[in-house]
């Protein structure tokens, strides 16, 4: 593929080619990601976690998303561009939705939206989707409405919960979603669901019984040690390897050792 399109990750779901997306917030780290050959790259409202340091994700704003995605968009030439519609642009009602979408789609040049939620969201979804802007859904754990289940522990492990999320899967395929993401919920539940719809279905701890995988790029180039969920699998420790090399700059520069004479003018 040499850009990925909205088809191109159903064909891959239909051809047994697993989905690989990551989320990136900035140009330079967009850059990377999608030069290493990630499919999906997710501007998830996470930014509000990892790059402002707020406890969740209900205090980012749209404006401010728009703009990690416009620079994200400006390193991109293969992967497909996901932004997040943050909390509260889009809850009140689905004229609100589509006006926040419409706004990411022009001001950033992100290629599709991602809204958190089932049927509560269906006209929403409905909305954005007529006016030609994929939708990406997001189910089971929904980290903006922490404060309705009070932890992010795993979702779905009780059967009433298991149904209402296959049902909503089913609708949000029904309606015309191009992808679901599943979030912190059993793998036989995640794998029964992507096996009962034909739009991909990717996971993050959701087991590997679904079309594809993300996480959040800081949490697996481990430059945050404080999150270790079971789900995360760290590539690197980025967060020794940096604070290593700051350290020896900050070190180099009391002792006079940086700069030295090739590196001056
Ligand atoms: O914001 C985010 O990073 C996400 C992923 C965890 C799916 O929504
Ligand atoms: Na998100």
């Amino acid at each position: 593929y040499k850009r990925i399109t909205t088809k191109s990750l159903i064909e891959m779901k239909s051809n047994g080619e697993k989905i690989s997306m990551l989320t990136a917030y900035d140009y330079t780290m967009a850059k990377i990601v999608d030069t290493a050959g990630v499919d999906v790259i997710l501007v998830g409202d996470s930014a509000s976690n990892v790059m402002a340091g707020h406890e969740t994700t209900l205090p980012i704003t749209l404006d401010q998303m728009i703009y990690h995605a416009s620079s994200v968009v400006r390193a991109v030439e293969r992967a497909l561009v996901v932004v997040d519609l943050p909390f509260g642009s889009y809850q009140s009602d689905p004229k609100e939705a589509l006006r926040s979408s419409i706004r990411i789609m022009k001001e950033s040049g992100g290629h599709a939206v991602k809204l958190e939620g089932g049927k509560e969201i269906k006209e929403s979804i409905k909305k954005i989707l007529h006016a030609g802007i994929p939708v990406m859904g997001h189910l089971g754990l929904t980290p903006q409405s922490i404060y309705k289940f009070g932890t992010y522990s795993v979702r779905a492990k009780e059967e009433e919960e298991a149904e209402k999320l296959i049902e909503d899967a089913q609708m949000l395929e029904k309606v015309g979603c191009f992808a679901v993401v599943l979030e912190k919920i059993p793998a036989e539940l995640a794998k029964k669901v992507a096996d009962s719809i034909s739009i991909p279905v990717i996971g993050i701890g959701a087991g590997g019984g679904v079309d594809g995988q993300v996480l959040v790029i800081h949490d697996m180039l481990g430059m945050n040690n404080e999150f270790s969920p079971r789900f995360l699998r760290r590539y690197l420790n980025l967060y020794e390897e940096m604070t290593k090399a700051i350290g020896q700059y900050a070190a180099d520069v009391k002792s006079q050792d940086f700069p030295n004479e090739k590196e001056q003018y």
